[in-house]
């Protein structure tokens, strides 16, 4: 995998930008233990943002990156700070960072936008972007329509980039499956929900400990699809499905994530998760998690170079 140098990270592995759960704590001990932390800024105003920013640089000096969600309203404040603040890295969700391509070129920005489709690829390539983030619909969140293994090697055949996968990564296996589909590298979001420095209630994370993918559900299929646990909420999302409007739907779901994440309330927020939640038993320090699933891909790659 090549990723490392172009990043300036140790590992091959960027930690998923998620909403509410990636704060500066989270991204600081990715970026320590030497994978590339990210803060997630979907959740936080522009002054939230500055200030994780800043307590990150205080916890460590290594790489780290900005999540964007382009489709905010406020997305031009979020800019602002990333600039005043000299980020260097960022990864793009939900729409396209156009309107900014040039300021980032000029700024010496490298720009991962998360992609669910080769079709996106063909937008972005004029922009000149890093590499591409080819997350599988196995993700936890917000997810397209291609599962990781057919999308892969579809985004590696559709561009001279680097192709970071996602979706469905829980160990050593899986980023030597990604490896050898053309991957470059991956980007993990469930797994670092199950570590100590997750800033998730106590809630959310013993309910992910008690679950398996049985228990994992997709709801918004007509408009734009979330993986998350099945409970009350969307059960009740799915009973409205059959009579309200989209916008209805939406309304529906606005500050659901922030619910279970912050307050605890797993019944009535989104758990949001990735089908692999089964594959997480144990609450474990980020350093453990990622030594542990690079030492597994050591392994696993070593067998199949001796069966060969
Ligand atoms: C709770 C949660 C919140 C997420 N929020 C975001 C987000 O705000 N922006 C984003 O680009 N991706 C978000 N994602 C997707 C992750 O960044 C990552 O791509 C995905 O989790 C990878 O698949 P995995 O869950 O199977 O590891 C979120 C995922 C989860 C589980």
């Amino acid at each position: 995998m090549n990723l490392e140098k172009l990043l300036g990270i140790k590992y091959p592995i960027i930690q998923g930008g998620m909403a509410h759960i990636a704060t500066s704590e989270l991204a600081a001990a990715v970026s320590e233990a030497g994978g590339l932390g990210v803060i997630g800024s979907g959740g936080m105003s522009a002054e939230d943002l500055r200030d994780n920013i800043r307590d990150l640089r205080a916890k460590t000096k290594k790489p780290f990156a900005v999540n964007l969600m382009m489709l905010r309203p406020d997305t031009d404040d979020l800019v602002k700070v990333i600039l005043e603040e000299d980020v260097k890295i960022l990864t793009i969700g939900a729409g396209s960072y156009g309107k900014y391509a040039d300021i980032f070129k000029e700024k010496e920005i490298k720009v991962i936008p998360v992609i669910a489709s080769p079709v996106q690829i063909k937008r972005y390539e004029d922009y000149n972007p890093t590499a591409y983030i080819a997350e599988g619909m196995e993700a936890g969140g917000h997810i397209g329509q291609m599962t990781t293994i057919t999308l892969i090697p579809e985004a590696v055949n559709a561009t001279d980039r680097p192709i970071i996968a996602a979706g469905g990564i829980a160990s050593g296996r899986e980023i030597f499956a990604a490896e050898i589909l053309g991957a470059s590298g991956v980007q993990i979001g469930t797994g670092f929900l199950f570590t100590e420095e997750c800033p998730a209630h106590e809630n959310y994370k013993n309910i992910l400990l008690k679950s398996t993918s049985s228990k994992v559900t997709v709801i918004g299929n007509n408009n734009v699809p979330m993986r998350l646990l099945k409970n009350k909420m969307t059960r009740d999302y799915k009973n409205l499905e059959k009579s309200n409007s989209l916008e209805e739907l939406e309304y529906f779901t606005i500050g659901r994530l922030r619910k279970a994440v912050k307050e605890g309330d797993v019944v009535e927020g989104s758990v949001m998760t990735g089908l692999d939640v089964g594959r997480f038993n144990e609450i474990v320090p980020v350093k453990e998690f990622i030594e542990r699933i690079f030492r597994e891909y050591d392994e696993v790659k070593n067998g199949y170079k001796n069966q060969g």
